[in-house]
C-alpha cells in the first residue's frame, strides 16, 4: 500500500525548467499545497509517521519549511520553532553558512529555541545539495537538542545531500524522489 500516497502526491508537483537559472529543474510544491486533497494528505503523512516518535519540536526551514512544519507541529502537539533566513529573527542568534545548487545563503535559529536533549523534527521543501539541512541540524545540535529525523516532501539524490546528512548521522525521511 502506498502508506504515504507517493504517486499521488508527487504527480501533483510542477517542474519549471530553467527557473531561477539555465539547467535547474525547478520542483514547485506550491501546485501540491493548493491543492486541498494534497495539501491534507501530505500533512497526514507526516502526522502519521512522528505520531509515536515522542518529538518536542518541529523547527522549519524557511519558507516552505513553515507552511509544513507548522500544522505539523500543531497535530502533534509540538512547539514550532523556525529556522530563519540571515537578518530576520531579533533576538540573539547562532548562526551557520552553507552553499547552494544555485548561490550561498546564511541560516539563524534563536539562541532560546531548544531545550538541551529536545527531541526534534526538522522539516523542509526539498533536499538538493543538503547545504540547507546540514546547516539547519548543526544549528540544532549547537543548542543542545537531537534531531531525531530530517524530512522533506522531495529528496534529489543525484545532489547527494540525503547521502552527505546519513553520512553526519541524521536519518532522511522523504515522500517521493526526482532525478
Ligand atoms: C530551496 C529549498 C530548500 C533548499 C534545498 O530553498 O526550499 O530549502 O533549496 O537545497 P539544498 O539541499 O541544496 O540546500 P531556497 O534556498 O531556494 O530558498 P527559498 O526557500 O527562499 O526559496
Ligand atoms: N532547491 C535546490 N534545488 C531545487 C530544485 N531543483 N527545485 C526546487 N528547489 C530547489
Amino acid at each position: 500500500p502506498d502508506r504515504y500516497y507517493t504517486d499521488y502526491l508527487r504527480s501533483v508537483i510542477r517542474t519549471v525548467p530553467d527557473w531561477p537559472q539555465k539547467g535547474v529543474m525547478f520542483r514547485d510544491v506550491t501546485t501540491l499545497f493548493q491543492n486541498k486533497k494534497a495539501f491534507r494528505h501530505l500533512i497526514d503523512a507526516f502526522v502519521q509517521r512522528y505520531y509515536d516518535f515522542d518529538i518536542d519540536a518541529v523547527a522549519g526551514v524557511d519558507a516552505r519549511g513553515f507552511i509544513l512544519g507548522a500544522p505539523i507541529a500543531y497535530e502533534l502537539n509540538t512547539s514550532f520553532i523556525p529556522v530563519r533566513k540571515k537578518g530576520k529573527l531579533p533576538f540573539d542568534t547562532v548562526q551557520e553558512s552553507y552553499d547552494l545548487e544555485y548561490g550561498s545563503a546564511t541560516v539563524e535559529l534563536h539562541t532560546d529555541a531548544f531545550k538541551p536533549g529536545d527531541r526534534v523534527l526538522l522539516i523542509d521543501d526539498l533536499i538538493a545539495t543538503g547545504g540547507t539541512m546540514i546547516a539547519a541540524a548543526n544549528l540544532i545540535q549547537r543548542l543542545g537538542a537531537d534531531v531525531i529525523e530530517a524530512a522533506a516532501i522531495i529528496d534529489l539524490p543525484d545532489l547527494g545531500g540525503s547521502q552527505k546528512l546519513k553520512e553526519k548521522g541524521i536519518d532522511i525521511f522523504s515522500i517521493c524522489e526526482f532525478e
